[in-house]
């Protein structure tokens, strides 16, 4: 049986926000609004053996590891349960926690495409400052549909399946998408052949993606907003959700119409930005959700598959 923790489930900045007084962070803090602060985007598969897959690596990780025992299975002086990580994109609030496990006793491995490989030699050059350090050992992954395993996870298949997003603001693709520049997880345990699709980044479901979700048991996708013009509407930013590589939920054509296709068993909101209303448990848009079976992903929630 697979394993599937949410080490983290809100977008970058996390909830609530450094510096943020909206109503979600506000009220949070002051204990006002009825919500459970989230860590930043990242999600771990375990094998039940104490091997962990880490996938995205947030600035959050320490914390995040800090609050799940099991990923320190404490078997020697210096030990991890995690065996490697894998990228969905080189966004900052996907792989800054790279830094964060540098005291790794060796080469740690890191499953990414070749264009966030790239990003992560060049723009945010990751592979070059940790080479001072446990250095990483990246793999390119194949973008046209071949699984992967990662060692000794070995009845967990993997399959990247490029899809359209957005590279980070930092990178050189950030307007000129290479294929790869983000990808969604095909996650199949190959003992019960339950499968989960994750997503945390996805502008626009292009008919392979919809394919993906319509054959998953399980799927976690991005939360990021509720509205297209979210953050416009707030003054926080003068981009829409799209402009960002996140499709909103609402309207016609959003997540939830995407959600309400598919046959899935369980449908998750993950990457949730502190703004989106459905953080407020009180809030007639989380009510909207639950009427259309849909959960929205906390720090802990484990799934098995
Ligand atoms: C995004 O997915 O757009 C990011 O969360 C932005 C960020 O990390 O700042
Ligand atoms: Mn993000
Ligand atoms: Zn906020």
């Amino acid at each position: 049986m697979t394993i599937l923790r949410v080490l983290g489930s809100a977008a970058g900045g996390g909830f609530p926000q450094w510096n943020c007084n909206c109503r979600n962070c506000d009220g949070v803090r002051r204990g006002t609004v009825r919500a459970t602060p989230r860590t930043q985007s990242s999600i771990a598969l375990g094998d039940g053996q104490h091997n962990w897959l880490v996938v995205n690596a947030s600035p959050d990780i320490l914390a995040q590891l800090r609050s799940s025992p099991a990923l320190q299975p404490a078997r020697t002086p210096r030990d991890t349960g995690i065996v490697g990580v894998v990228l969905m994109d080189a966004q900052i609030d996907h792989v800054t926690g790279l830094l964060m496990l540098r005291e790794h006793r060796q080469a740690l491995p890191v499953y990414a495409s070749a264009a966030v490989i790239s990003d992560l030699s060049t723009a945010f050059p990751l592979t070059r400052m940790l080479s001072h350090y446990c250095g990483l050992d990246t793999r390119a992954l194949a973008l046209d549909g071949t699984a992967f395993s990662v060692p000794p996870l070995d009845d967990v298949a993997l399959t990247a399946i490029p899809l359209e997003s957005k590279a980070p603001p930092y990178s050189p693709s950030r307007n000129a998408r290479r294929v790869g520049d983000n990808i969604g997880l095909r996650i199949v345990d190959r003992k019960s052949g339950r499968r989960a699709f994750y997503a945390p980044g996805l502008a626009r479901v292009e008919p392979h993606v919809l394919d993906e979700m319509g054959a998953a048991d399980v799927v976690l996708v991005d939360g990021t907003c509720w509205r297209n013009d979210e953050m416009l509407a707030l003054g926080f930013s003068t981009k829409t959700a799209a402009d960002m590589g996140h499709l909103a939920q609402s309207g016609p054509g959003g997540m939830i119409d995407v959600l309400d296709q598919l046959p899935a068993t369980r449908k998750v909101l993950i990457h949730i930005n502190n703004t989106n209303p459905i953080l407020d448990e009180d809030s007639p848009q989380r009510r909207e959700l639950e009427a259309h079976g849909i959960e929205v992903a906390y720090d802990g929630m484990e799934i098995s598959l």
